[in-house]
């Protein structure tokens, strides 16, 4: 089977890069830009920080910060008109995988017609964007290297996925120091989701000779050093290659795809509005558990990269020591259960819990998964982690 490989044209990585931001504006010849972020990162400062760096070298910048956590399709939207009032000729995303999305998806929707719905699914928008440059500050979603968006449609309350290389951003600046002031929580919820992009690219279906290696490098760096993160923010080496593990993250998974994981983390975030890497965290050791019989040599080589395994043990023992070893890691950084998350009570989630497994089903993910389950498999899924 033939493989495609796509990532950003440039991908500048290191302490102080986002330093060389204005220079890679003007490498794209664009004088006017449009800031997309949030207000978390405007009352921090770093939105000013990179504006005014703009803005010294003759750069016109608008700023919209509008951007709420799981964004949605109205936050795109005002993000559009922003935009189009302010005749930007390039957009530059600074925030984490929330206001990286919508950058992406306000740079398309700025060249293509239609709804927004219309971009969900894989390989919908006809048109190349606006050019985007991407500063990530969590370690992360790894999103300034990937070709998906992810947005709420509001009236159908799913998280549409979009899947298209015309959602890849032309730059990526991976500064590791932006996400130095990530509390214990958001590092534990993000490092969680990167893990698991890697995971599920290295088990999926479409796993393949491009994505491997940095799945593998991906999961050793996580292995390494989020806990370290996690225990001590001011860890330079740690928030180091907690970055550089989500940026490979989202190389590998853009190029192979997620999986079970992903697919059912979806609906609890529309749903509920738990924290995407939150679901993914709680939902990592079950779906493990589920599927390893599909791909046992391939789980364990993830237990082996993790550190839960030795060469000498057995596929079999090395894919238990797995989903043992995601247990306890949640429980060292005090994950909680579905049902403990804020807003989950158990009328609401028996309620919809049928719908959110054909949810899951519907995106596209479940299928990639090394067993596929039905949808009632999914309920009981749902239910061993509420
Ligand atoms: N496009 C992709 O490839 C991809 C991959 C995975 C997830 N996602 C999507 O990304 C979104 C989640 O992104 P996220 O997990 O990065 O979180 P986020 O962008 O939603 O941010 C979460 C919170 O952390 C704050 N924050 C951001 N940087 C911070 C910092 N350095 N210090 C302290 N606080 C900071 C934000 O202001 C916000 O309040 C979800 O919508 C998810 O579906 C996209
Ligand atoms: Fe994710």
């Amino acid at each position: 089977m033939n493989t495609q490989f796509d990532v950003p044209s440039s991908i500048i990585v290191g302490g102080g890069s986002r330093k060389g931001l204005p220079e890679q504006v003007r490498r794209l010849e664009a004088s006017r830009v449009l800031l997309v972020s949030d207000a978390f990162l405007v009352e921090s400062g770093v939105v000013e920080e990179m504006a005014s760096g703009m803005r010294e070298e003759g750069i016109d910048v608008s700023v919209f910060s509008d951007v709420q956590p799981d964004p949605t399709d109205r936050n795109v939207l005002d993000g559009v008109e922003v935009l189009r009032s302010s005749s930007a000729q390039a957009i530059v995303a600074v925030g984490g995988g929330s206001p990286i999305d919508t950058a992406k998806v306000i740079a398309v929707a700025a060249t293509n017609e239609g709804p927004l719905s219309a971009f969900q699914g894989y390989h919908r928008i006809a048109k190349r964007g606006l050019p985007l440059i991407v500063v990530p500050t969590t370690a992360g979603t790894g999103s300034e290297a990937t070709k998906v968006a992810v947005i709420t449609d509001t009236q159908r309350d799913v998280k549409m996925m979009m899947l298209d290389r015309h959602l890849l951003p032309t730059v990526a600046i991976v500064d590791y120091e932006l996400s130095m002031t990530m509390p214990a929580s958001l590092t534990a919820n993000v490092g969680v989701d990167t893990l698991t992009h890697a995971i599920e690219a290295f088990v999926s279906k479409k796993s393949n000779a491009m994505t491997d290696p940095i799945a593998l490098s991906c999961i050793d760096l996580v292995a390494r050093y989020l806990e370290r993160a996690w225990k001590d923010p001011d860890d330079r080496k740690a928030r180091e290659g907690m970055a550089l593990a989500a940026c490979q993250g989202g190389m590998a998974f853009s190029n192979s795809s997620v999986c079970l994981v992903h697919g059912m983390s979806r609906p609890i975030g529309a749903v509920f509005h738990v924290p995407h890497g939150l679901s993914n965290a709680i939902l990592l050791p079950e779906v493990t558990r589920f599927s390893v019989a599909g791909a046992e040599e391939r789980y364990a080589r993830v237990s082996r990269t993790m550190g839960f395994a030795s060469d000498e043990e057995t596929d079999s023992a090395a894919c238990a020591a797995l989903v043992e070893g995601l247990v306890a890691l949640n429980a060292r950084l005090q994950v909680p259960r579905l049902s403990q998350c804020r807003g989950v009570d158990k009328d609401r989630f028996e309620a919809n819990v049928e719908k959110m497994a054909q949810d899951a089903l519907d995106s596209g993910s479940p299928q990639n998964n090394p067993l596929v389950p039905t949808a009632a498999e999914i309920v009981d899924l749902y239910r061993g982690v509420y």
